[in-house]
């Protein structure tokens, strides 16, 4: 079984002796409930080589206070056998006053980055995602970091703080991981009962009719948004929060569509708030999608 420690001078001692032995340091922030997409961050990790270290830390200043933070699924064992199953080095799982000591008043802002999309729809979320993982990143001490696609604005944001801030990491972005019938897979999709299952494929069906208004010619960004929310319209039980077409490098909205084109939805399921995109390398004549 992977090795867990609790405390940031634990993590410290084991990342120095893996060091002293030559290796590179590799971390996978998650916050657990780890599945497939999580496992295939690990992997990849794992086959770059070095001292994997996975993080499990259910993280509350990301969360609003109306948010999930309480019913987070937490299952901690599953997520230790995952990590082992996948050669894990070591598991880091703080408790919050380890990661947040009594008074903590900084945190990590991108401006502009994290007012939009899912920072509009969540004020604060990526401060708090840009403090932790800063956080980890001065914990751990890691040559590469993972991420997965499937949250495309966070990979984008701490790519952006990590060249801001000049921290020495590489940031590592894996495709998204799907069910064979598309669904992205998420921590959150345990709250979905089975009728809401079936709905919450109208993301990927709304991203896949995107993308194929593109893959024929459609160049209006505006055109290609109205398309997806048609999807998530025609969805008993789906309300949209929001569907966007936009540069993948500005997250700014693309009447035009040219460049690295990022279609991003959000769509609530109930009480469920999902996430999805896709992204697409777009010309005057061409279109492709990008797996990343
Ligand atoms: P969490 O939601 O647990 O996700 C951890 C990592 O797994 C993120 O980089 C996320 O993009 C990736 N991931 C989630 N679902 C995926 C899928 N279907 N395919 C590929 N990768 C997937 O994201 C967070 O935690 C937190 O914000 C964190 C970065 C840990 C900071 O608290």
């Amino acid at each position: 079984m992977t090795d867990v420690v609790n405390t940031v001078a634990d993590l410290r001692q084991a990342v120095v002796r893996a060091r002293g032995s030559g290796m590179l340091i590799r971390l996978v922030p998650t916050m657990g409930a780890l599945h497939e997409g999580h496992a295939s961050l690990i992997r990849a990790a794992r086959q770059d080589g070095g001292f994997v270290v996975v993080s499990v830390f259910v993280n509350p200043t990301q969360f609003g206070p109306k948010e999930d933070l309480s019913r987070y699924p937490r299952p901690f064992e599953r997520d230790r056998e995952v990590c082992s199953r996948e050669g894990g080095d070591l598991i880091f799982a703080p408790p919050v006053e380890e990661v947040y000591p009594e008074g903590s008043a900084t945190f990590v802002e991108v401006k502009g980055l994290q007012d939009v999309l899912e920072g509009a729809s969540r004020p604060g979320h990526f401060r708090g995602v840009c403090t932790v993982v800063l956080k980890l990143f001065l914990m751990a001490g890691p040559d590469v970091a993972y991420f997965g696609q499937k949250d495309a604005q966070q990979a984008i944001v701490i790519r952006k703080m990590v060249r801001d801030l000049n921290v020495p990491v590489e940031v590592r972005v894996c495709p998204t991981v799907r069910e064979p019938d598309g669904l992205a897979l998420s921590s959150r999709n345990v709250y979905l009962s089975g009728v809401e299952r079936e709905r919450a494929l109208c993301l990927v069906r709304a991203l896949r009719e995107g993308r194929d208004r593109v893959l024929a010619g459609e160049r209006d960004g505006k055109a290609v948004r109205a398309a997806m929310e048609a999807i998530v319209a025609g969805t008993p039980g789906a309300v949209l929060d929001y569907a966007a077409v936009v540069s993948a490098d500005s997250l700014q909205e693309l009447t035009r569509l040219e460049g690295k084109v990022l279609l991003a939805l959000a769509v609530r399921i109930g009480s469920t708030r999902l996430i999805d995109n896709m992204l697409l390398t777009v010309t005057e004549r061409t279109a492709t999608e990008i797996p990343v």
